[in-house]
């Protein structure tokens, strides 16, 4: 049985295939999935946030029941105007576990109704992040098998 409206929310900076492993899985589970990609986050994105959005419609696009939207601000402020009930985020280690924890205790603090629901991606998935694809392509590495097609010709195109 699918449930509901879900958001993901995440800065995207870029979308990696950890992000689209936890999209594919949450896709089959809720009805309606927004991919929230936040504005300003307190790192500062190397992406241009429209530039962002068009990577994650790129790599997603055969996923019918997921849409893309920005928002700044609070999470929970931006799943109370869509109406979401569950927020997914992925978790993929130890190490993402204390402040994923501390982020999901604020947000119920914050928004009772609001389910933090975790994924975890696969293994070969699960050492990715947006900063080490920045890494590796400033330096010359092949994100090809990390990333989706779009955003590896997008930073093939910026060196
Ligand atoms: O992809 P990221 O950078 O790990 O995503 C973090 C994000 C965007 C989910 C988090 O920073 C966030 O929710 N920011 C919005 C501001 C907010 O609600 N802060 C309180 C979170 S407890």
């Amino acid at each position: 049985m699918k449930l509901t409206t879900a958001i993901y929310p995440g800065s995207f900076d870029p979308i990696t295939n950890g992000h689209v492993d936890v999209l594919r899985r949450a896709s089959k589970l809720f009805e309606n999935i927004i991919i929230a990609v936040l504005e300003n986050p307190s790192k500062t994105p190397s992406l241009p946030v429209n530039d962002r959005i068009k990577l994650i419609k790129d790599s997603i696009s055969d996923l019918k029941n997921v849409n893309v939207d920005t928002f700044k601000g609070l999470t929970v402020d931006y799943a109370r105007k869509k109406n979401a009930q569950v927020l997914i985020r992925g978790l993929r280690a130890v190490s993402d576990f204390e402040h994923e924890m501390q982020m999901a205790q604020m947000n119920k603090n914050l928004y009772p109704d609001l389910e933090t629901i975790f994924l975890v991606p696969s293994v070969e998935n699960s050492f990715l992040s947006s900063s080490l694809v920045k890494e590796v392509s400033a330096f010359g590495g092949d994100i090809s098998q990390i990333v989706p097609e779009s955003v590896n010709n997008y930073f093939n195109r910026q060196t």
